[in-house]
């Protein structure tokens, strides 16, 4: 295999973002040239750079011990942190610590294929809309790029992902899915019962959680990790988000109503979960989707593994008729189809919460 084009090849920021986002080098492909600064796509706005967000590092979000799913106090404890915090690890939530281990390695593997194998999966060479490399976050939209990769999962059915996903990481991903997913339907129905919503009959199962979608994510280490990010503020579409992150760290978590950001640390085993939007919105704003970005690092290469469910893209959702019901509330949020929403998402470049506007009366 040939080397990869020399740093002083790519003398234009065009050049940059071919080899990147064109090419299938990645911005892991430019991090393995050994670059000695940061090309100037991927410098954000100084706002947006972690050094000028406060961090405060005595707090930590909820950790939960999920073993007895049946314990009201485990409710009680899910629905505390969804209300106050939006994000909390759990621990002892059933998935064995050998399908976390083999996703990780499955993601990693992929990342290390070939430019060339990893170019089938770019938007323009996929053979399925559903499967989707790419370099930072909307690049043609964005303001700045973002330092990270990822292969991006949607899931349809067995044998579509047995077709179309990488065969170096398919088994893994739709087995590591396969249990996040259940994981994600025990939380919702702890969630849901602290809403009055006693059954969760076909209907708002398809609403709560009727898509998958899965991310394998790559945050390459980075030549000047302070001025850029990982991943900018954002919230999830999502209702709920399982994610599996390695042990390098470099995930925050705003804190709710502060400026203050907290980081998420690695725990062995643990799974780090959050409310997306449409939870909030479904739970007329009880339950919080909450800010959160990845900053990039200097000395290490970060993987994680998000798995969102969320509503069919065909399906419409407004604050549930039980939550109003049952609390008097006026709904805070419209009847949207998820996929405006989704779409709205994505025409735009990550900016904290603003998607959730779209939604609000
Ligand atoms: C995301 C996200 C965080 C991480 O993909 O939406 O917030 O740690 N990822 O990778
Ligand atoms: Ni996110």
């Amino acid at each position: 295999m040939a080397p990869p084009a020399m740093p002083n090849d790519l003398s234009t920021s065009w050049e940059v973002t071919d080899f990147v986002v064109n090419q299938g080098h990645g911005v892991k492909g430019l991090s393995e040239m050994g670059l000695e600064s940061l090309p100037k796509q991927f410098i954000q706005p100084l706002e947006e750079q972690m050094l000028l967000n406060k961090v405060v590092p005595e707090e930590s979000i909820p950790v939960i011990d999920v073993s007895n799913w049946d314990d009201p106090k485990v409710e009680d404890m899910v629905g505390r942190a969804a209300e106050d915090w939006g994000f909390f690890q759990i621990v002892n939530h059933g998935v064995p610590v050998e399908v976390l281990d083999n996703v990780k390695a499955a993601t990693r593997r992929f990342f290390e294929t070939s430019a060339k194998e990893k170019k089938k999966y770019l938007r323009e060479h996929s053979q399925s809309k559903h499967v989707r490399l790419t370099s930072s976050f909307v690049p043609h939209s964005d303001k700045a790029l973002e330092w990270k990769d990822y292969l991006s999962l949607f899931y349809v059915s067995d044998e579509e992902s047995d077709t179309f996903w990488p065969p170096v990481c398919k088994d893994e991903a739709l087995d590591y899915m396969k249990r996040a997913e259940l994981v994600g339907g025990k939380l919702l129905q702890l969630l849901m019962n602290r809403l009055n919503v006693k059954e969760i009959d076909e209907t708002k199962q398809s609403l709560l959680m009727g898509s998958k979608r899965m991310n394998l994510i790559y945050y390459p280490k980075c030549p000047n990790p302070e001025l850029t990010v990982g991943v900018g503020r954002h919230s999830d579409v999502s209702t709920l988000t399982m994610l599996l992150q390695d042990d390098v760290g470099g995930l925050y978590v705003r804190k709710r109503d502060t400026d203050d950001w907290i980081h998420v640390p690695p725990m062995s085993g643990a799974l780090v979960i959050n409310v997306g939007d449409a939870l909030q919105i479904m739970s007329n704003g009880r339950y919080k989707s909450i800010e959160h970005r990845v900053a990039a690092n200097g000395s290490k290469n970060r993987i994680s593994v998000p798995v969102f469910v969320n509503p069919r893209p065909t399906d419409v959702i407004g604050p549930l008729k039980e939550v109003l019901e049952s609390t008097g509330e006026k709904p805070m949020y419209k009847q949207v189809l998820c996929s405006d929403y989704t779409r709205h998402f994505y025409k735009k470049p990550h900016n904290g919460k603003d998607t959730l506007d779209y939604a609000k009366i």
